[in-house]
């Protein structure tokens, strides 16, 4: 059984496909331990309440440091003992601790098809936005392992969703949600958990 553990800062759509898919069945051999937020007024908290998830909330805010926040943190993830981290639209910069101890074992959800419109100042609507001002015909959706960079570990899954005469930022966010996020991380995460992800040489290589 795959123990995961979420990591959310806001309305927690990619957490509900999960919980969504672990219910359905198409996410096989794993239970979500435990979600945590750093924002005490996420949505995803009230979606994990409303499924019996342990959630809780641990914000930088609330220490006088980084560091402690960075130990903190640590302690309340190793506390579930998870298999797999998954950040689903968390924007908290994860400890270097963190990515070392769970090396290949943490996964990001990002609204491009990655090399495009990533890494730093990339997230939420600002990645539409410069998707829409470059003009590219295609975008997509990325799950990725996470690594000491931003956006920079090893391919899992992408999938890609057109652009549409008409678009705004947010009529993409949502096509890219609905087309690309929320279908390719519980399928990651399924793979996952049925031992069919493996990273050679950088790579991550999905065995079907
Ligand atoms: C999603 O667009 C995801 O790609 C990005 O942050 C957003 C989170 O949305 N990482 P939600 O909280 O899952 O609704």
């Amino acid at each position: 059984m795959l123990e995961v553990v979420v990591l959310v800062s806001g309305g927690g759509t990619n957490l509900q496909a999960i919980i969504d898919a672990v219910e359905a069945g198409t996410i096989t051999n794993t239970r979500i331990r435990g979600v945590i937020s750093n924002n005490k007024n996420a949505y995803a908290l009230k979606r994990a309440e409303k499924h019996g998830i342990e959630n809780l909330c641990i914000s930088p805010k609330d220490y006088a440091s980084r560091e402690e926040f960075n130990v903190k943190f640590m302690e309340a993830v190793d506390g579930w003992s998870p298999d797999l981290i998954v950040l689903a639209g968390f924007l908290v910069v994860i400890p270097p601790a963190m990515i070392e101890k769970y090396r290949n074992r943490i996964i990001n959800i990002h609204p491009s098809l990655i090399p495009s419109f990533c890494g730093t100042g990339f997230y939420g609507l600002k990645v539409h936005e410069a998707a829409l001002s470059r003009g590219v015909k295609v975008v997509g959706a990325t799950v990725h392992f996470v690594d000491e960079g931003t956006d920079t570990g090893p391919i899992i899954l992408q999938k890609a969703v057109e652009v549409e005469e008409g678009d705004t930022p947010e009529i993409l966010q949502r096509r890219v949600m609905e087309e690309a996020e929320w279908r390719i991380l519980p399928r990651a995460i399924d793979l996952i958990a049925n031992g069919k992800v493996e990273v050679r040489d950088g790579r991550a290589v999905v065995s079907s």
